[in-house]
């Protein structure tokens, strides 16, 4: 059962987990605050730029497109849902949202960009994917995941963030191992 809902939940986040996967490795170019500052800090920072989180989001939305095109073969193993496209929208924007507004509470706190902030470095995503995919289409988001999963979401998004954050830094993708 609890296998279950990870492997469901697990499925149901890939369009959540890969923006940020993607921006790393896609990112550049100008960034989302236009350098600008707020107070004595830059309001994002270079760490948020327009082409990470536009590729980032298309990526997850891809990635979506393509489940749903062979969640009829994988459905005989396990329950996975057909995505709505709304809901899609929410899980993949919403992760890419989630980490943009991490980066803003960030320099508010005069954090530096890249600095490690415990928790919210793991999690932002995942709550804006949550939050945005409730917006755009909660109908779907009631009907394809449970509370349980919700909590397995919690426990296992870390581990996964922490692990994939390393093979990114070891492989050279990413500035630090977290
Ligand atoms: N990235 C990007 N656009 C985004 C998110 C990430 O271009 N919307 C790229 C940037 O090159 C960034 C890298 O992915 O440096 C790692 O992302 P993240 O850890 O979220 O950013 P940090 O550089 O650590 O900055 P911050 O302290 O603001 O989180
Ligand atoms: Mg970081």
């Amino acid at each position: 059962m609890i296998l279950e809902s990870a492997i469901v939940i697990f499925y149901i986040l890939i369009p959540a987990f890969l923006p940020n996967n993607i921006a790393v490795i896609a990112g550049g170019g100008r960034p989302v605050d236009g350098n600008k500052k707020w107070r004595e800090n830059r309001i994002l920072g270079d760490g948020k730029t327009w082409r990470g989180t536009i590729i980032g989001a298309l990526g997850g939305l891809l990635a979506g497109l393509i489940l749903n095109g062979i969640q009829p073969l994988l459905v005989e193993f396990y329950s996975f849902p057909i995505f709505s496209a709304s809901a899609l929208i929410g899980l993949s924007a919403g992760a890419m949202i989630g980490d943009i507004i991490a980066s803003f509470i960030k320099r508010r706190l005069d954090k530096e960009r890249g600095s490690a902030f415990p928790g919210l470095d793991q999690l932002d995503f995942l709550i804006g994917a949550f939050t945005l995919s409730y917006i755009m289409d909660s109908s779907w988001l009631m009907a394809s995941i449970s509370k349980e999963m919700i909590l397995i979401a919690f426990i296992i998004t870390p581990i996964l963030h922490i692990s994939t954050n390393r093979i990114g830094y070891k492989l050279g993708f990413k500035e630090e191992p977290w």
